[in-house]
């Protein structure tokens, strides 16, 4: 229908990811190769080829939310005039600018992001044990903690990943939980997806929420909230030896044990300029090509919905394993 985005099975798509950069300045094992090899400058959307698209899916195509991912977001030397351009979509639809982020460089900027619109932040962390930190990504985690505090104070709602992989950090689910808990951040952990860019993944490594949900029990009380269209399924934790429900709540992305495929309403645009109608497709649609070649709004758009309408059923649809895609992770931004 005129104005929004659809697949033939009847999913609207309202959320846009967008990887600023597949540069990064971690190397997390669930995500970068071994060896990241970086894209030339000149195959990074520039900032107007970013707004001109981005409008295009707001005003056209019903997108209402815009997410800005990476690599890391926050490597982009422009990343706060981005913001700032975007925020002024918000009177032609544009309701929310997000940005997921590992938060090592947010402490100088986070004032800034906020004046400049951003609404909220989803920061990565999978341990507060600086040693289990950098042996999962390969940094420190003193300044993440700082970006985290920077973010809050700035006023910018902020919410925490955690993915778990056994043998890594299993062990720090309860650490991460007790800490959350009593800073009140909202904590969700996510179960290890076959994407890393190195062929690391295997089922064996993958912690199930069941998994996830039986460690938070040996120490918390746990109530199952109604599930929501979102990823993640939320659960209300408080102390053991009281009655009644706790008041915190705990987030967890099962993507392996149950995926929301069926309700995913979102599409991403990979830091070259290439849609991607889900996170596993092997392929994406260049639309790079055409902008630059001065294609119209109307003859991007029709490449747009063209690409969105076949959007596979979903992975789910096909038979688990690692997948071999030509875009890794950090290029595509989670
Ligand atoms: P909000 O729901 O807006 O807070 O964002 P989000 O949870 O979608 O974004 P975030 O970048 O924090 O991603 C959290 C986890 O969900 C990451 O592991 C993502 O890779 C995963 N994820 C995000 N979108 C999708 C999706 O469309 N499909 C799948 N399978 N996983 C996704
Ligand atoms: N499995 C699950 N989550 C992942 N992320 C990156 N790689 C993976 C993976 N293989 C998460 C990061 C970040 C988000 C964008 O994606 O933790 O929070
Ligand atoms: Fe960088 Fe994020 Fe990938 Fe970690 S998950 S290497 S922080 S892009």
């Amino acid at each position: 229908e005129f104005g929004t985005l659809r697949d033939a099975r009847g999913r609207h798509k309202r959320k846009l990811r967008l990887s600023l950069t597949d540069r990064c300045n971690l190397q997390c094992l669930y995500c970068m190769p071994e060896h990241p090899k970086w894209l030339p400058r000149e195959q990074i959307l520039r900032r107007d080829e970013l707004v001109r698209m981005v409008r295009l899916f707001v005003t056209e195509l019903g997108i209402r939310e815009i997410r800005l991912t990476g690599g890391e977001p926050l490597l982009r030397r422009d990343v706060v005039e981005i913001v700032s351009e975007l925020d002024q979509l918000r009177g032609l639809g544009l309701e929310r600018i997000a940005m997921t982020s590992n938060a090592v460089r947010l402490a100088p900027v986070a004032q800034a992001l906020k004046g400049a619109g951003l609404d909220d932040l989803n920061i990565s962390i999978d341990s507060i044990t600086p040693e289990r930190f950098n042996a999962m990504t390969r940094g420190q985690v003193a300044p993440v903690l700082q970006g985290i505090s920077a973010a809050r104070d700035a006023g910018i709602s902020v919410k925490l990943n955690s993915v778990v992989i056994r043998g890594y950090n299993e062990d720090e689910v309860l650490p991460l939980v007790r800490w959350a808990y009593a800073e009140n951040l909202s904590l969700r952990f996510i179960e290890f997806m076959p994407l890393d860019g190195r062929g690391f993944w295997t089922q064996e490594k993958v912690i199930s929420e069941d998994e996830i949900l039986r460690e938070v029990a040996t120490e918390f009380s746990v109530r199952r909230l109604p599930r929501t269209p979102e990823p993640a399924e939320y659960f209300l934790l408080g102390p053991k030896d009281v009655k009644g429900d706790g008041t915190f709540r705990l987030g967890v992305i099962p993507t392996i044990s149950r995926p929301f495929c069926s309700t995913c309403d979102r599409v991403r645009l990979s830091a070259t300029g290439e849609l991607y109608s889900c996170l596993f497709s092997e392929k994406g649609r260049d639309l790079k090509t055409p902008l630059r070649a001065g294609a119209d709004d109307a003859a991007l758009m029709r490449e747009i919905r063209e690409h969105v309408w076949h959007k596979e059923a979903g992975y789910a649809a096909r038979p688990q394993g690692y997948v071999e895609r030509t875009v890794t992770m950090h290029r595509l931004g989670g």
